[in-house]
């Protein structure tokens, strides 16, 4: 990723005046992007791989402090053996070629997910990322990979359970904080390319109260002009997080 120019180029827009403080993006479609072209779905899948680096950049030139990208689901486990090894094998490819570029620009990239279930090899990749970049303040980019939203509030009960705590000590924050994502803040806004209309299992805690974005568009093609597209969707949104419009 090349160092941002957040001069005024000819692709620049006005300045957003409501930045989301945590965008997580769904990034769905890569399959129907590739059947499209008569390409087998792991085309879709680097296709999807490639968008990442842009929509990256702009998250950077747009000013959003934490990315939340949904790679690899709990529940994809269940493809044909052949795709989840291709979306195995580009995890660990991004990581290979990608690493040196995306720390020189000051990404803080970390995992959510469990590492059960992935080989050694990969989740020795995934913490050596982690670790080279902890230090990194640019954006917090959180790649989910072998994530699911329940197995995450399932991990965090153990945990609780595991360090004995009593059950008057747990709150909703008790929660929050045993979840990977326990200094972060919970995502503003949720993007979904492709079309659905679904979280399928992701930050089912972190997204009680996100603004929901679906566009068609696949994600291959989700380019820095629907991403601001959606950031101005959002900022025209009303939050209410359950008062009456007059409090919020
Ligand atoms: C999203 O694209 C990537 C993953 C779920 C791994 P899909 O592979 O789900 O693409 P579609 O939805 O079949 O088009
Ligand atoms: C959600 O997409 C998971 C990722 C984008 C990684 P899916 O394609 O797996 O979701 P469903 O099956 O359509 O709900
Ligand atoms: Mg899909």
């Amino acid at each position: 990723m090349a160092p941002v120019d957040r001069g005024s180029d000819s692709s620049s827009k006005p300045p957003l005046t409501k930045v989301p403080r945590h965008v997580a993006i769904i990034m769905d479609g890569n399959g129907r992007w590739a059947a499209a072209r008569g390409l087998p779905r792991a085309t879709g899948h680097r296709a999807g791989t490639e968008n990442l680096r842009e929509v990256l950049r702009a998250a950077v030139e747009f000013g959003v402090p934490v990315l939340t990208v949904y790679a690899f689901s709990t529940e994809n486990w269940e493809r044909p053996k052949h795709e989840v090894n291709a979306l195995l094998t580009i995890l660990e490819q991004v990581i290979e070629n990608e690493l040196d570029e995306l720390d020189a620009s000051g990404v803080q990239i970390r995992h959510l997910g469990r590492t059960e279930g992935l080989a050694p090899r990969l989740v020795r990749k995934i913490q050596s990322a982690t670790e080279r970049t902890a230090h990194n303040s640019t954006l917090c980019l959180n790649v989910a990979f072998n994530y699911g939203g329940r197995a995450e509030i399932v991990d965090a009960i153990r945990r609780i359970i595991g360090d004995g705590l009593p059950p008057e000590a747990i709150d909703e924050s008790t929660i929050s904080r045993y979840l990977a994502t326990h200094d972060l803040p919970d995502p503003d806004l949720i993007i979904r390319t492709g079309g659905d209309m679904r979280v399928s299992n992701f930050l089912l805690w972190q997204g009680a109260y996100a603004e929901f974005y679906s566009t068609p568009t696949f994600w291959p093609d989700f380019s820095r002009d629907e991403f601001y597209a959606a950031l101005q969707a959002f900022q025209q949104r009303k939050r209410r997080f359950g008062r009456v419009e007059s409090q919020s």
